[in-house]
């Protein structure tokens, strides 16, 4: 089967496979973590169309005929995404829970360019920081809009 990643053809050889593994065990994109495994926690967090999908739920089989975007598809080229510029001003700790972050705001932000700050709680919580950066996140998702709306 044939997968669209980050905008290259990818061929998977277990579609039946949890997205996740073949991101990371198939086609070598370890970006995108794992953590609980049951949709949870939001480490494994990519785009489908655009669309936030856990990919430790979604059988790579679905992604047939999509556009699946991973951390490593944000930047353009040596420009990094304004949500990965944000999060360097804003650290977190140990950072597993950076991409799924990273995807939700950048998710939030194609489709809310001026998020309200419950909106962007909203976005911020659907993935969980076990070390408790939420501010920093909140902060960062904030910042990532400014940035978004200044290149334009
Ligand atoms: S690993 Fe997918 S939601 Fe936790
Ligand atoms: S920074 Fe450690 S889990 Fe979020």
């Amino acid at each position: 089967m044939q997968v669209s990643v980050n905008g290259r053809r990818r061929e998977v050889a277990y579609p039946d496979e949890m997205l996740v593994w073949v991101l990371r065990d198939e086609l070598g994109l370890t970006g995108t973590h794992y953590g609980c495994g049951i949709g949870a926690c939001g480490s494994c967090t990519v785009l489908l169309d655009g669309q936030v999908a856990r990919a430790c739920l979604t059988p790579a089989r679905a992604a047939a005929g999509r556009e699946v975007t991973t951390v490593e598809g944000l930047a353009r080229g040596e420009q990094l995404h304004p949500v990965q510029r944000a999060f360097l001003e804003n650290p977190l700790q140990c950072g597993w829970c950076l991409p799924g972050h990273l995807m939700s705001a950048a998710a939030l932000l194609e489709r809310t360019p001026n998020p309200t700050d419950a909106q962007i709680e909203e976005a911020a919580g659907i993935n969980l920081c076990r070390c408790g950066g939420y501010n920093a996140i909140r902060r960062a998702v904030a910042r990532a809009a400014e940035l978004k709306r200044e290149d334009g």
